[in-house]
């Protein structure tokens, strides 16, 4: 089998605060392969978002090991930190994170100004069914087309890994379904690694993997032998 291309192994995180630590991460271990559709499920305080931001690099693990595509992240600097960022990885948040001031065309375009080989803004906005949007700011769409714009930002620099903590937290089941339906479409059609942080344990029917913490840890790993479509998921 073709090397995962995220290899996390025996991760800690502790968080220091005065004189109390807290052990976010107590030894995860995980992989996530190309191409593949992850779903990461457990109750609150587990550990998922502190895992999934040491993954996109935007925190570090106090131990154990992370690869990317081989390339060791907790030895980076963070000047490396912030180019694998930049490269490599889409960040999908529950509130969206959009620039009020700036169009859904703008939002997009932000990102794929600075990226290598982007998506034509318009192009994301069409995959994410918001073409004709495109001149509308955020306070006039919904918070689904919203979510959806984010979606289209995050993919505008063609990221190798999506990564997405709680994306449809914050909708509506019916909305929710759409902005699934275009994680779905965006794993099918770019193949984007993609991993998604769910409070709604249905979700997980869509996931090729699902990894369900608990306390710090994974306590288990489920391969889903068949995937549901987000409208055939009960939520
Ligand atoms: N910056 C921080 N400083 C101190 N403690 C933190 C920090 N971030 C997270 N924690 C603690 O680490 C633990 C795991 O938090 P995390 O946010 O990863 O959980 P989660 O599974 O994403 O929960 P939720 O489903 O509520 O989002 C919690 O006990 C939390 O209080
Ligand atoms: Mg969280």
């Amino acid at each position: 089998m073709a090397e995962p291309l995220f290899q996390v192994e025996n991760v800690t995180k502790s968080y220091r605060t005065g004189d109390v630590e807290v052990w976010a991460l107590r030894g995860v271990d995980l992989a996530l392969h190309r191409g593949e559709m992850a779903v990461l499920l457990g109750p609150s305080g587990s550990g998922k978002s502190t895992l999934l931001n040491i993954m996109g690099g935007l925190d570090r693990a106090s131990g154990g090991v992370v690869r990317f595509d081989g390339q060791d992240l907790t030895a980076c600097s963070e000047r490396q930190l912030t180019r694998f960022r930049r490269e490599h990885v889409g960040f999908v948040f529950q509130f969206y994170n959009l620039i009020p001031s700036l169009t859904a065309w703008e939002n997009v375009a932000l990102v794929a100004e600075i990226a290598v080989n982007p998506l034509d803004p318009a192009e994301a906005l069409d995959m994410v069914g918001l073409k004709d949007r495109m001149t509308h700011f955020p306070a006039q769409l919904s918070g689904g087309e919203q979510q959806r714009v984010a979606i289209a930002r995050a993919i505008a620099k063609r990221p190798g890994v999506l990564l997405c903590d709680e994306p449809t937290g914050a909708l509506d089941s019916k909305t929710g379904v759409l902005v699934l339906e275009v994680l779905r479409r965006v794993n099918e059609e770019f193949g984007t690694t993609t991993a998604i942080i769910t409070h709604n344990a249905g979700i997980r029917q869509i996931a090729h993997r699902v990894f369900s913490f608990r306390d710090g840890r994974i306590e288990e790993a489920v391969e889903n032998a068949i995937r549901l479509k987000p409208e055939e998921v009960t939520w």
